[in-house]
């Protein structure tokens, strides 16, 4: 049977599903209780749960310079079957790490552990709750399923993160908001795990609406939903398959350089972020940053929160060709001048920008590898993932993967 490359996606995306998508996620519950009996005894007390992954469409490396970003939910990530236990033990099982079988701790004297493996993002959450005063009084079963490829920079940690915050609302009856939930994910990610990530990928999951983009300002959390009407046109995820390793810590480096040039500026300007200066006043004081590199990573930070707010101008006049050339410039900043790319996005995103029907292509995320984000003319699909995967398998040495993603809601408890 002859399947194009369109199909292919799609059913990758389905073969990750384990469910037809027409059963609307009813088979997909019966598989996860089946497997939440078959790893803890029974599904007595036991609720399932669901939160999103996300994809940023532009303002990248913006969130923890005071700047905007724009992302969205996704129709797919993490699944979660949980009950409370009587007793203070945590037992996790991942159907994504089936191998790590079941991992146990304890709610008391929660830290971080190598051990622990991915169960330390939901004890993270677990700790957080205590550390806002919510102690959580009781053990768990925890079964996870993540349809999100893993490594991929849709954010499968921080859909774990509010997917651990939502069930311990749900189970305990904790009175949280979702954007508190969001900030929750965060606290956790920074003083749990150490990774000094910004609110954009818990706020994008907590608070996502199907078909919307959230157009978030990272200084004071107000935000606005952006319909996302692609007429004729299709979300493109492309995965590079590169094994991220130094990325984290390259992330932390990039956040320091931004906080020194912030702090060169502030010799003469009264500004709190980088995200608070247009292109203009940057150009006019970027002589007080010491170093050259710096100057790059602050001018991307500057640019591309002014992109971003000129992103969203041209999506209200539906000029879907201005926001395509916007995406094009983030990705050049994020290449030339804040250096988060590397080979694999850099071939992926070249290649993109050749073919037909593209109206736009970038990186997402936090780059070092991951993903990136296409806006593709339906008729053209098929052609942009052949062409893109041979051009990248050529010169790459190994495949990518694509996906054609749909943007969906926030938490939610499957009934
Ligand atoms: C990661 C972080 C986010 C954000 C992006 C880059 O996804 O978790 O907070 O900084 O990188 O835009």
């Amino acid at each position: 049977m002859y399947i194009s490359a369109h199909q292919k996606a799609e059913l990758l995306l389905t073969d990750l599903l384990h469910v037809c998508k027409k059963e609307g996620g009813k088979e997909m519950k019966e598989k996860l209780l089946s497997k939440f009996a078959e790893i803890f005894g029974d599904t007595d007390g036991a609720q399932v749960y669901f939160a999103p992954g996300r994809v940023n469409l532009i303002g990248e490396h913006t969130d923890y310079n005071g700047g905007h970003v724009f992302p969205c939910a996704l129709t797919i990530g993490t699944y979660g079957v949980a009950r409370k236990r009587e007793d203070h033990v945590l037992r996790f099982y991942s159907m994504n790490f089936e191998n790590l079988g079941v991992l146990t701790s304890s709610i008391d004297d929660l830290k971080p552990e190598k051990e622990a493996d991915w169960t330390n993002y939901p004890k993270g959450v677990i700790w957080a709750f205590g550390e806002k005063g919510m102690t959580v009084p009781a053990g768990m079963d925890i079964l996870l399923f993540g349809n999100i490829p893993n490594g991929s920079g849709l954010s499968s940690s921080a859909s774990v993160e509010v997917l651990t915050g939502y069930i311990l609302k749900d189970l305990f009856g904790f009175n949280v908001t979702n954007q508190e939930l969001a900030l929750i994910g965060q606290y956790s990610e920074n003083n749990f795990n150490g990774v000094n990530c910004g609110i954009m990928d818990q706020f994008a999951i907590a608070m996502g609406k199907k078909d919307c983009a959230i157009f978030l300002d990272t200084a004071d959390l107000s935000y606005e939903y952006a319909p996302i009407r692609l007429e004729g046109a299709k979300l493109v995820i492309g995965c590079t398959n590169k094994k991220r390793g130094l990325g984290d810590s390259k992330y932390n480096e990039r956040r320091a350089e931004c906080e020194m040039a912030l702090s060169e500026l502030q010799k003469e300007l009264s500004i709190s972020s980088l995200g608070e200066l247009t292109e203009e006043e940057f150009e006019a004081a970027k002589h007080l940053i010491a170093d050259e590199v710096r100057v790059r990573r602050a001018k991307h930070a500057v640019c591309e929160n002014q992109r971003t707010m000129k992103a969203v101008e041209a999506l209200k006049n539906n000029d879907i060709k201005l926001f395509g050339k916007l995406m094009n410039a983030s990705h050049v900043s994020l290449s030339k001048d804040y250096e988060v790319t590397g080979i694999e996005l850099d071939t992926m995103v070249e290649a993109a920008w050749k073919q037909e029907g593209v109206i736009g292509a970038r990186m997402t995320g936090a780059g070092f590898g991951g993903c990136t984000v296409s806006i593709v003319e339906n008729d053209c699909v098929d052609s942009f993932i052949r062409n893109v995967g041979k051009e990248y398998e050529d010169k790459i040495g190994y495949t990518a993967d694509f996906y054609i993603v749909e943007i969906g809601d926030g938490p939610s408890k499957l009934s």
